[in-house]
């Protein structure tokens, strides 16, 4: 069977520095498929490279069989949909409106495609489907506030319920849990289990916080230094010897 996304040898530079080498990683059809490492592995480039963030690289990424060129402001359109580790929200528009954004080109779609289907159902539609992701992102009562007075791990949640409501074919999710409380992280394991168990979306989830890469990932691939070390089921990773060392290594420099 052919991978939903199939990242093939992916390599690029960053002056000096080989940022990654000959990268390779398959992601199944509604999987959740975690992509871990230590800081500075590589782990966001991969999704910049994916996203059309990065304009140069060396490889082949496929998705749902056709080579992939993403643009930054073409991503939905394409079926895909990101988080960002450093959020960039609107902070200047409400909770609401920043989940609204990132469902602009959908509703735009709508509009012209179902005849009879006037802007302002659409908007209300809209606004309906933005109110079911803030219920579920546990954000609803942030709704109306302003996205730039939410503390980071909120602010983050913004973030993903804003990728969540574009409906995305594909989505890449980097650090969701920065920042959030347990509590929190348990509505997010959950959401994302029924994101891809539920809806049938995939997932790639770049993270730190092992307690929820443990409880929702298929599999794991680990990256250190630009390279895949190590990759499998989470039972499999937890024990690798080398994904040991490429953690404890790294600590012991700093
Ligand atoms: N645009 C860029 N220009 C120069 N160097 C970059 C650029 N983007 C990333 N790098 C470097 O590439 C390496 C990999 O960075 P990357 O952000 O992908 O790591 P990461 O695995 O996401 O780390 P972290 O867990 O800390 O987020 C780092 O050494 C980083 O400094
Ligand atoms: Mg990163």
């Amino acid at each position: 069977m052919t991978a939903f996304l199939s990242i093939r040898d992916l390599s690029i530079r960053f002056g000096g520095l080989q940022a990654l080498d000959r990268f390779s990683m398959d992601v199944e059809r509604g999987a959740i498929h975690a992509l871990i490492g230590p800081n500075g592995a590589g782990k966001s480039t991969v999704f910049n490279c994916i996203s059309g963030f990065c304009s140069r690289f060396d490889g082949e990424i496929l998705f749902d069989g056709a080579p992939l060129e993403a643009r930054p402001h073409r991503l939905v359109h394409a079926g895909l949909a990101r988080t960002f580790q450093h959020v960039d929200l609107l902070r200047q528009l409400t909770v609401l409106e920043n989940v609204l954004v990132g469902m602009t080109s959908r509703v735009r779609r709508y509009c012209a495609f179902t005849p009879g289907f006037g802007r302002a159902a659409a908007e209300r539609d809209a606004i309906a489907q933005a109110d079911e992701v803030l219920e579920r992102t546990g954000l609803a009562r942030y709704r109306n506030l302003l996205a730039g007075e939410l503390d980071f791990g909120h602010q983050k949640l913004v973030d993903l319920a804003r990728a969540v409501a574009a409906r995305p074919r594909l989505l890449l999710l980097d650090e969701p849990a920065a920042g959030l409380r347990n509590r929190e992280i348990s509505e997010v394991v959950e959401l994302l289990g029924d994101l891809a168990r539920g809806q049938g979306m995939t997932i790639v989830l770049v993270e730190h916080v092992m307690q929820l890469v443990m409880s929702v990932a298929d599999r794991i691939t680990v990256l250190s230094f630009g390279q895949k070390i190590a990759e499998g089921e989470p039972h499999e990773v937890r024990s690798n010897p080398s994904v040991i060392e490429a953690y404890l290594g790294r600590e012991h420099h700093a």
